[in-house]
């Protein structure tokens, strides 16, 4: 498991293989063990594998090409109507992708979370047509890949960690 959260990178160049049906679910499936507050699990789902769609929701962000050129997209929602507390939700949700991340990643495919289309989250549920107070998270873009992911860089831990106390 340290390996694999250590060597995750994000992704961002597909193949056109596409990604079959049970492959989807299970990111998605893994997503929803991830933990969430009095277990309320607020993230609802969009699977976007139609290219048409895809492309009218690539407008919506600077990384269109990703989005265009990527076999299926995730958009992952918050159900207001099971919030119960708005800071608790979001993080619920980012435990969430980051689960659905890891799992893409351990399946050998690759994937990218895609905040930056937030910016336009209204246009982007009126387009995917999801019902009234759903609030777009993020979107993950994934697919099969021959980029090699890189090292990554992170800060030392004698920079984040504050104090020992
Ligand atoms: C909240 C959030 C929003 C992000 N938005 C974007 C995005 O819009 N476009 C993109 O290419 N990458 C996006 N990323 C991916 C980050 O750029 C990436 O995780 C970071 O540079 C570290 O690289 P790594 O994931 O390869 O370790 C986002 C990541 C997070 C957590």
């Amino acid at each position: 498991m340290l390996e694999k959260i250590r060597s995750r990178r994000s992704i961002r160049k597909f193949t056109v293989d596409d990604v079959d049906e049970k492959t989807v679910d299970l990111i998605i499936e893994m997503g929803t063990w991830a933990p969430s507050g009095i277990n309320n699990q607020p993230w609802r789902f969009v699977i976007v594998r139609d290219q048409h769609i895809r492309n009218e929701i690539s407008t919506q962000t600077r990384y269109s090409k990703i989005i265009q050129n990527a076999p299926v997209c995730i958009a992952v929602f918050l159900d207001h109507s099971r919030s119960y507390n708005y800071i608790k939700d979001v993080q619920a949700i980012g435990a969430c992708l980051q689960n659905m991340l890891l799992t893409i990643h351990h399946l050998g495919l690759g994937g990218v979370w895609l905040g930056e289309i937030l910016k336009n989250r209204q246009e982007v549920e009126k387009i995917l047509g999801v019902p009234e107070g759903m609030e777009l998270m993020a979107v993950i873009a994934l697919g099969h890949t021959t980029e090699k992911s890189g090292q990554g860089n992170r800060r030392p831990l004698s920079e984040v960690i504050l104090a020992h106390k």
